[in-house]
């Protein structure tokens, strides 16, 4: 049989053309009965692994960002000062106290100075000694000097009451301010129980 020139390029491309949708057709017949049951199973199994992998991971994280804020706060908190207080000594609280001295006295009666008298310091009235002229915001203060709030107020006295007129910069080391507080309980008529 001849074919022409035309006869031959049309049929090349009926053969291609049939070539390419009839893979197609069959990929597609293929995909379909084959590959989606496969599919299905796939999404069934892989999904859960998945999830679950997510969900540790996620559970992880929160376990750790929990266990991290809980070290902290004991580290910072009550628990901590508490911890600090048991091992503090009182001999360095004497020397700590001489970062005070120039302008605090702190024997019962002891006059005031820059700054007013500490005896019974601990749990006093903020701001509460009669006859000492305070800053405005130091006798805004209307809470008592718990040994929790005197630590934080020690840390840093101008961060803890802005505007103070107390010109000290704080004693920044946990142990030190430990030493300083166990110190000052005694020096009062009824020192607090410790830990
Ligand atoms: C340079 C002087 C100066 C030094 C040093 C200083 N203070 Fe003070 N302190 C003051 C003044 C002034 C005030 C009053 C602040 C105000 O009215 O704002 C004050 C207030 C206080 C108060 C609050 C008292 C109250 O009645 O509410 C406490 C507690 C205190 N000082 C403890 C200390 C301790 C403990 C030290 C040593 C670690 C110390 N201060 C070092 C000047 C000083």
């Amino acid at each position: 049989m001849q074919f022409t020139m035309f006869q031959k390029i049309g049929l090349s491309v009926l053969i291609f053309a049939w070539l390419v949708f009839g893979s197609n057709f069959l990929a597609d017949k293929l995909f379909t009965i084959e590959n989606t049951p496969m599919e299905t199973a796939a999404t069934e199994t892989m999904q859960e692994p998945v999830a679950k992998v997510t969900e540790d991971v996620v559970e992880e994280a929160v376990v750790e960002a929990v266990e991290a804020t809980v070290v902290e706060a004991v580290a910072s908190g009550t628990n901590g000062l508490n911890a600090l207080l048991a091992s503090a000594d009182m001999d360095f609280g004497v020397k700590m106290f001489k970062k005070c001295k120039a302008c605090h006295t702190v024997d019962k009666g002891g006059k005031n100075k820059v700054g007013p008298n500490l005896w019974n310091i601990i749990d006093r009235a903020q701001g509460g000694v009669e006859g000492f002229k305070y800053s405005s915001p130091m006798s805004a203060l209307s809470g008592t000097w718990s040994l929790e709030e005197l630590n934080t107020f020690l840390t840093s006295p101008s961060a803890y009451v802005k505007g103070t007129k107390m010109m000290f910069k704080g004693v920044g080391d946990d142990e030190d301010r430990a030493a300083l507080l166990l110190y000052l309980n005694q020096q009062s008529d009824s020192p607090i129980a410790l830990p």
